[in-house]
């Protein structure tokens, strides 16, 4: 028994290692953590369960039958983070640089399906080369049994891809199929085809690192949700971010008993929108004075920095913040901040997360740049999005509502539960000034003194609109509220929607415009 227990202990050694001492020398002088690290670093200390860690790729092209090692490049299984089940895989690059083989696809996909069966979030540390070239297309159908189950997992379980090394070709539609993208700077990068092929094709020079580094993907493209400095705040991050989110899409986010928030905010609140209704100020300050305290994660902070997301807490519960950021563009909404907006609204509607909307908005980007990439189309993402959420749904409208983006930020004819309104609220089909322009046309043109009656016909304009009292007397807004009496406020509103229970028609799926 003695020997066979022996075995057991030196293939698990072996196995250990992975592609050997050097090669995760090598991964640690590049500033990266091993497989094995990340993925204990990932889980509450000493609950992590491995299998699949004697599984062998079977291929024998190419001289692959000299190159096996146990575990074939990924390190695959369940463990638990702040006590709640998870299950995970890390890619090992020190093995064929945690290259995807048909074995190792098939150890992704195990731990795909036993996150499906079991209700419980799925979290992917990829480094890798991508498909291995050594076997070929049956590489390249691994790829595609995990995108399918990514596909099919979607809605159902929360999906989190951390980048942590390479992540190319095919390999980034993994990724880009999954709930949230974490990159590390400076040792990840994402590219369907890298820079040679960029030479070669389009005669561009680009580093690996601007065509798809961490910074890339988080202003450029908004491909990443977060980036970290280095992979242990990563990992860390992954963590945190799991608490706002329920196991499964049966569930929902833990509560937590312990609430913090800093009363002088209530004061803060009172001074944040400038006198002058066309200064800008940062949305995020309304954010920290309604929530508790530090409990705010913006997601794709850097990208379309015109709308503000993330999650956040209010009186322990998660919420998902989906606000207008006036101090960027103005606020206005746009390609990117629609598409922004509405994957975020689609995740937390998934997710059993109520929405809370602060709006303050002066309407869509004009140009020829929006129209003709399809603003249109785009746009009607976020109205989608919103009006197909069933979630406990609450708008805030604490400056701008004009036009069209009225209807589209969780107006109430687009279902939303409860709207509120502050006192510095403007409720218009467009500013005083243009209105007063369009409406007045004829008028403005007679006078002798044009400027003098431009000015008159726009505060004419301005009294009426811009306040929150005509669509307060409308219902449109449900109740004028001051900043100070907000969070209260949106307590007792969410408290009252815990219940809310509604279906849509039934069907197969919507068509959201794509
Ligand atoms: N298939 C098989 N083996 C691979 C591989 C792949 N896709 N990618 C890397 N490897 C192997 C390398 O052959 C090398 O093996 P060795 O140590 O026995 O020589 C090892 O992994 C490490 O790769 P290396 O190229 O030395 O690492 P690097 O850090 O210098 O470069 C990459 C990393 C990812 C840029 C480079 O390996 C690469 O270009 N890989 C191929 C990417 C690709 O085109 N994949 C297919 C598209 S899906």
């Amino acid at each position: 028994m003695k020997e066979k227990n022996s075995e057991l202990i030196q293939k698990r050694e072996a196995a250990q290692l992975g592609g050997g001492k050097a090669r995760i020398d090598k991964q640690h002088a590049q500033g990266k953590l091993s497989a094995r690290e990340r993925i204990l670093l990932l889980m509450d200390e000493g609950s992590f369960q491995e299998i699949g860690m004697l599984v062998e790729h079977r291929a024998t092209s190419f001289g692959l039958e000299k190159t096996k090692s146990p575990g074939d490049g990924v390190i695959t299984g369940f463990g638990t983070i702040h006590g709640r089940v998870v299950y995970a895989f890390s890619q090992d690059f020190t093995v064929l640089g945690g290259s995807l083989s048909e074995t190792h696809a098939q150890k992704i996909c195990k731990v795909l399906d036993l996150a499906m069966k079991n209700g419980a979030p799925v979290i992917g540390l990829n480094d890798s080369g991508g498909a291995r070239i050594q076997e070929g297309v049956v590489s390249l159908a691994g790829y595609a049994d995990i995108f399918y189950r990514n596909t099919r997992a979607s809605g159902a379980i929360p999906q989190i891809s951390v980048i942590m090394g390479p992540c190319a070709g095919g390999a980034v539609y993994s990724p880009a199929l999954t709930d949230f993208v974490f990159m590390v700077e400076d040792t990840s990068y994402m590219f369907v085809t890298g820079p040679s092929v960029v030479k070669t094709v389009t005669h561009e020079e680009v580093s690996s690192e601007d065509l798809g580094g961490a910074k890339a993907h988080a202003e450029k493209s908004g491909v990443t949700h977060f980036t970290a400095g280095n992979d242990v705040e990563c990992l860390r991050k992954v963590r945190d971010l799991i608490t706002y989110m329920p196991q499964n899409a049966m569930e929902l986010a833990p509560q937590f008993d312990s609430v913090l928030f800093a009363k002088e905010k209530l004061n803060r609140i009172q001074n944040i929108i400038p006198d002058n209704s066309n200064l800008p100020y940062d949305i995020r300050e309304v954010i920290d004075c309604l929530i508790d305290d530090d409990t705010f994660r913006e997601v794709q902070a850097d990208f379309a920095t015109n709308i503000v997301v993330g999650f956040a807490r209010l009186d322990g519960r998660s919420l998902g913040v989906i606000a207008n950021q006036p101090s960027s563009m103005a606020g206005v909404l746009d390609i990117d901040s629609s598409r922004k907006g509405a994957r975020f609204v689609r995740f937390c509607d998934s997710f059993n997360i109520p929405l809370l909307v602060l709006e303050d908005v002066p309407g869509f980007l004009p140009g020829t740049d929006q129209e003709w990439r399809g603003i249109i189309t785009h746009g009607a993402k976020l109205l989608y999005a919103f009006s197909e959420a069933t979630v406990p749904r609450i708008t805030v409208i604490t400056r701008k509502a004009y036009g069209g983006a009225f209807d589209v930020m969780n107006s109430k004819n687009i279902g939303a539960d409860l709207n509120y309104a502050w006192p510095t609220a403007e409720i218009a089909v467009m500013g005083a000034k243009g209105a007063a322009e369009i409406i007045f046309k004829a008028e403005i043109a007679a006078a002798e003194d044009k400027e003098g009656k431009w000015k008159e016909k726009e505060a004419e304009y301005a009294e009426m609109f811009a306040n929150p009292y005509r669509a307060a007397e409308r219902g449109f807004v449900d109740a004028v509220i001051l900043p100070e009496e907000t969070r209260s406020t949106l307590i007792a509103a969410f408290k009252s929607l815990e219940k809310k229970s509604e279906t849509l028609p039934k069907k197969k799926h919507g068509n959201i415009p794509l």
